[in-house]
């Protein structure tokens, strides 16, 4: 399905975007080797593309709203429409030359996240959607939730905090809970990227807390658009504050948060 003028502007500017991450990146593996290492490179490589995309989007949208990593929130005149946008998602595998990182780009209308982009520009997958329009990978294939409905058969995907022992504690009792359900786990280290390859079959489940917006918002629409389920561990949809995401089909989701409840109720 051709994608509609406002997702043209989002994949120009993520494309855009992508390009420089990628130019980056081959620096980053020659900086590796010094002792200081790339770290203040790669804050300036995500700072970069970070204004890529913003200047792409307000030269096409010039009266909306941007929430983003770096910058922060920026008040249009548009009321309505607001950009929400993690301009290098998986930073951590960035800066030690691990090829698995992605820009993202959601737009919100009225609160509610209408169209997403997620570009990982080493593998050159550009995961898109549109509300109601479907989810689709490089524009040409339709992206499907996976089917499985045995949790013994799943792969999923989390993530780890490393940040905070409290955080860290409860996802270590999670994981012990919900691994050896599993066929296996994965974590890529970027948030966008596990939804948008839960979108693409590749993943049947993730879970993740301590997120912020712009992490959810990009894979929140493509996962629905996908025929998935998302929500926070209470279940509830749409909720890209608290920082909690589970995804997976209608099955896997409802399992899943049954044993995040367990998890929870066991430590109360
Ligand atoms: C991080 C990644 C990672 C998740 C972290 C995020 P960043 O984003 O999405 O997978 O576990 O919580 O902060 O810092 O690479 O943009
Ligand atoms: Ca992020
Ligand atoms: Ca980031």
């Amino acid at each position: 399905m051709a994608a509609s003028a406002l997702l043209n502007i989002m994949i120009r500017a993520a494309h855009k975007a992508g390009r420089s991450l990628t130019r980056d990146f081959g620096e980053v593996e020659n900086l590796q080797v010094s002792r200081k290492g790339p770290a203040d490179f790669v804050s300036n490589a995500d700072r970069k593309a970070e204004e890529i995309v913003h200047d792409e989007l307000l030269k096409a949208r010039p009266t909306y709203s941007f929430l983003m990593e770096e910058s922060g929130e920026i008040k249009g005149t548009d009321g309505q429409h607001r950009w929400i946008i993690d301009p290098l998602d998986g930073t951590t595998n960035f800066l030690h030359s691990i090829p698995l990182f992605a820009c993202a780009i959601a737009l919100e209308r009225n609160g509610e996240v209408i169209a997403s982009v997620i570009y990982n520009p080493i593998m050159d997958e550009t995961f898109t959607a549109e509300k109601g329009r479907g989810a689709w990978l490089n524009e040409r294939k339709r992206l499907r939730v996976g089917g499985r409905r045995k949790l013994s058969e799943c792969v999923g995907a989390t993530g780890i905090n490393s940040r905070n022992t409290a955080g860290t504690t409860r996802e270590i009792r999670q994981l012990a809970h919900i691994l050896p359900s599993l066929a296996g786990i994965r974590r890529t280290g970027s948030a966008s990227t596990d939804l948008a390859w839960l979108a693409a079959g590749r993943f049947d489940l993730y879970w993740e807390a301590e997120l912020a917006p712009w992490d959810i918002a990009p894979g929140l629409v493509l996962v629905r658009e996908a025929g998935g389920f998302v929500s926070d561990f209470s279940g509830k949809a749409d909720n890209i504050q608290d920082g909690e995401v589970v995804a997976g089909n209608e099955a896997i989701h409802h399992a899943i948060l049954k044993r995040l409840k367990a998890v929870r109720d066991r430590t109360h």
